[in-house]
């Protein structure tokens, strides 16, 4: 057992605030680096080196740094990802101890499993989930993600919605060529079945570094095609959200926007993750980490793994730099990092 020293009283936390005076209440735990697809914008056919299983923290391991997160530092929203985060096991017992330290929970899934556990997820104190789906048709569902298996998004995602997962987003990445004929069609899919339809800019965080900015559909592009059918409201940004949204005049349809390369929003960034293997990532394109896991087994206390976390926050730089020529894609890919 690791010694504990004592928690400052509840709510009495220092915010986790950088050189920028951005606050940072938003963590993101990748559970697992494993995924059951092979999608084509983020890893190779035959998938990557996963982590060994003694490197990825164990439940104990998770659930302690989440307990520093909230009482410590402020974290208010926890997101639980991958790689494919429903291939953890014990999934439901881990979500619900950390909903017992408070925070608002969600999860980003590829959907798969989910008709199998979203009714577990939800009585373990899962609030909601966002689902990835970047077709409609099976066959180039089978074709991006290598897998055939959309049946089983498409039941996950009704699981999820009948197991009141509120709201289901389904997120798709658009490319050029490859699904952007579906975008209407997309849209029109969520708002039938009451989910709701994100699209997210291609971003260079794939396994192969392959990425191709020619193919990225860009948020203006995104909102032409729209425009083509629909009339759109802008909708308040609430507080740091990434997405920006639309409503379809006369419906209650929104339509969400991540446009993380051509309209980045780091300047209110209050995100900070948590690798499968104890790795603290000040950003998604950050290219150093802060190794958690070595604190928490070489017997840390939890002022000294809580004054670790404040100096990779206080190191965060300004934001990305993917529009300058002198980016550099991190490390890690997005399956290794968590969405
Ligand atoms: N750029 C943008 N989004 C990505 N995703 C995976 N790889 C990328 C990328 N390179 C999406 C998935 C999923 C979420 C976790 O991130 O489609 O919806
Ligand atoms: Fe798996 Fe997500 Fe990568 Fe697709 S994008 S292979 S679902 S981790």
């Amino acid at each position: 057992m690791a010694p504990r020293s004592t928690e400052p009283p509840h709510g009495a936390h220092t915010p986790l605030v950088d050189r920028f005076g951005r606050v940072h209440t938003d963590l993101r735990v990748s559970l697992t680096d494993r995924c059951n697809l092979r999608c084509t914008y983020c890893m190779p056919a035959e998938g990557l080196n996963w982590l060994p299983k003694a490197e990825v923290l164990g439940d104990d391991e998770v659930v302690r740094l989440v307990r520093i997160a909230v009482r410590r530092l402020g974290i208010r929203s926890l997101r639980l990802t991958g790689g494919e985060p429903l291939l953890r096991r014990g999934l439901p017992g881990l979500i619900a101890r950390l909903t017992e330290l408070g925070p608002e929970i969600s999860l980003t899934t590829n959907g798969i499993g989910l008709a199998r556990t979203a009714h577990d997820l939800k009585a373990a104190g899962l609030h909601r989930v966002n689902v990835s789906l970047d077709t409609l048709r099976p066959e180039r569902y089978a074709a991006i993600t290598r897998r055939d298996r959309i049946a089983d998004v498409l039941a996950g995602l009704a699981a999820a919605r009948a197991a009141g997962l509120a709201p289901v987003k389904v997120n798709a990445v658009p490319v050029r060529g490859v699904n952007d004929d579906e975008i209407l069609d997309l849209v029109e899919f969520a708002a039938e079945h009451g989910y709701r339809m994100r699209f997210i800019e291609s971003m260079p965080l794939d396994a192969q570094g392959a990425w191709d900015r020619s193919k990225m559909i860009t948020a203006d592009e995104l909102l032409e095609i729209l425009a083509q059918r629909w009339e759109l409201h802008p909708v308040g940004r609430h507080g740091n959200a990434p997405a920006e949204e639309w409503r379809i005049a006369g419906t209650d349809t929104v339509v969400g926007v991540i446009a993380s390369v051509t309209r980045p929003f780091c300047g209110g960034c209050d995100r900070v993750r948590l690798t499968a293997d104890g790795q603290l990532r000040n950003c998604l394109f950050a290219t150093e980490e802060s190794d958690l896991r070595e604190l928490l087994r070489g017997g840390a206390d939890d002022a000294r793994i809580e004054a670790a976390w404040r100096n990779t926050i206080a190191r965060k730089g300004p934001g990305h730099d993917i529009n300058s020529a002198d980016f550099v894609q991190p490390d890690r890919p997005m399956s290794a990092i968590g969405g």
